[in-house]
């Protein structure tokens, strides 16, 4: 199956679908830092944001598809400064029925692959649920470490989940 998946920059015709996808994985999990919500933007504001990202020389939204449809999203998103410059944050998704297959590793190669290809960045970090042993498992297998844990960082409804933080120097 996962011969299927194509993964590409994502491109403002994707914007409806994104918040659709985005909604979806946002209801499928209390691991990331939105719920069925989404992300609260127009679909206008989404195709403002996508084109931005595909402009940055130092960001990237990704999109994996399969038939045309979104089934999973990686991003690198690095602060606007130079001392920051260095310094990429990584985000993952993959949709729920979609796990186990390979994905999260494809995302997470071409995502890398990326900062490798900048020039500019030197480390990856990125903020993980400490019961999220799925996530943290496949952030190891691609070389990240742990560097810090908060407790209380995230609020789900009157649950508060902890946060492990892990980077990969490049
Ligand atoms: C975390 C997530 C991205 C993993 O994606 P995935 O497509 O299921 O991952 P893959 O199938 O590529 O598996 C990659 C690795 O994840 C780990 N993994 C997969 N299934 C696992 C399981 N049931 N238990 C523990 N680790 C598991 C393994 O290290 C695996 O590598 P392996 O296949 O060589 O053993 C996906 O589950 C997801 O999007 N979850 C919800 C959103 C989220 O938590 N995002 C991360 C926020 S920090």
């Amino acid at each position: 199956m996962q011969d299927k998946l194509i993964i590409n920059k994502a491109i403002p015709e994707d914007a409806e679908a994104l918040l659709t996808y985005m909604n979806l994985v946002g209801s499928e999990t209390d691991n990331l830092s939105y719920g069925s919500e989404g992300m609260p933007m127009t679909v206008e504001q989404e195709r403002i944001f996508i084109e931005r990202m595909s402009e940055a020389e130092n960001q990237v939204l990704l999109v994996g598809k399969i038939d045309n449809e979104i089934v999973c999203v990686g991003s690198i998103d690095t602060a606007n400064r130079v001392r920051l410059a260095h310094l990429a944050n990584l985000a993952i998704t993959v949709r729920k029925d979609f796990w186990g297959k390979g994905f999260g590793n494809a995302m997470m190669e071409a995502l890398i692959d990326f900062c490798k290809s900048t020039g500019v960045h030197e480390q990856i970090k990125l903020t993980v649920m400490s019961n999220n042993e799925r996530a943290i498992s496949l952030y190891k297998k691609h070389g990240f470490e742990e560097y810090g844990y908060m407790k209380n960082y995230m609020k789900v409804g009157n649950v508060y989940h902890d946060a492990v933080f892990m980077i990969l120097y490049i």
